[in-house]
């Protein structure tokens, strides 16, 4: 299996499909909805769409039809990128290597093209499903719950709360981190499973692949707000420290924290094996996530 050939086949299929399912640039309010695509189409490693369709795939469904979950996944985990760079949450002027979007529009715009992009989400697995109601309802449900004020924006309040806190616990951390960034990765692999008619079973084993992939890659991007460097990270590096966040590497150091995400990447490759089919890309690409150096 060509990893590179097969993660430009998804990634491209992602692009085209971000281009297709956003209202155009020209569509008013024009400023809004070019906010929106100017943090979409930035770039981005694409991670959470490419899981879900390959993982659609891994199922035997049809690649196309995972799109719209793929997108939805996208435009969710875009929102919460713009959220957190705003003043009052993380203040980080770059994102995918480029100005964040309260700095090339202004605050309110970026929490208005947020909002936006969340909505948007919802409202494509509401129409690209509506001919198998049964599974619009399993992916909105899926995504709601991933999203909602027990995951995503727990973790991000958590996050935030533990600021500056000197006695936070690795249980504490650890729920920001299962929630802040591993739901949503749990939630690409589960939607994809859906779209492909996996079992209760099935969808047991992707959500243990998610919560333990998920928590690896965030284990990385701690490590990385430590020894990567912005040009290569396309957003600002040290700032974790700059504003006192709980990290992995200030609660358990470099080391043991590179350990760790060691140990959940081999988890979630020890899930993947309870899957019969292609798991060649699956395996390759949850390794090449824990390796990045951006
Ligand atoms: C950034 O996510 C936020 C985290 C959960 C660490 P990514 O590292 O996937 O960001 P993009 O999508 O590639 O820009
Ligand atoms: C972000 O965590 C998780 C989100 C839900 C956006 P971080 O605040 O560490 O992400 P980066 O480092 O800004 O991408
Ligand atoms: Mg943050
Ligand atoms: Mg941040
Ligand atoms: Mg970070």
């Amino acid at each position: 299996m060509d990893l590179t050939r097969e993660l430009k086949r998804h990634v491209t299929r992602v692009e085209r499909g971000l281009d297709l399912l956003l209202p155009a640039e020209a569509t008013r309010p024009s400023r809004l909805h070019t906010a929106m695509r100017y943090s979409l189409q930035a770039g981005g490693k694409r991670l959470r769409p490419v899981l879900l369709i390959a993982t659609a795939e891994l199922m035997g469904a049809n690649g196309d039809d995972a799109l719209p979950a793929a997108i939805a996944i996208e435009c969710v985990h875009t929102y919460s990128l713009i959220h957190d760079d705003l003043p009052c949450m993380d203040d980080d002027d770059l994102r995918r290597g480029r100005p964040t979007v309260h700095k090339a529009f202004d605050e309110a715009t970026a929490v208005l093209a947020g909002d936006a992009l969340l909505t948007h989400a919802f409202a494509l697995l509401a129409t690209s499903y509506v001919g198998n109601p049964a599974l619009a309802v399993a992916l909105t449900r899926e995504l709601a719950d991933a999203a909602g004020s027990r995951r995503l924006v727990g973790g991000q309040m958590e996050d935030l709360l533990a600021e500056g806190k000197a006695d936070a616990t690795p249980a504490e951390l650890e729920f920001i981190h299962l929630n802040k960034t591993a739901a949503m990765i749990e939630a690409s692999l589960v939607m994809g499973g859906l779209v492909g008619r996996a079992d209760d079973t099935q969808v047991a084993n992707l959500r243990q692949i998610g919560r333990h992939l998920g928590l690896a890659f965030q284990i990385v991007d701690d490590i990385l707000d430590v020894t990567g460097d912005s040009a290569t990270l396309g957003k600002t590096a040290g700032k974790d420290a700059a504003a006192g966040k709980t990290t992995y590497v200030t609660l358990h150091g470099l080391e043991r924290a590179r350990r760790l995400a060691r140990e959940h990447t081999d988890t979630a490759l020890g899930t993947v094996q309870s899957f019969s089919g292609q798991t060649d890309f699956l395996r390759t690409l949850i390794e090449t996530m824990v390796a990045r150096s951006g």
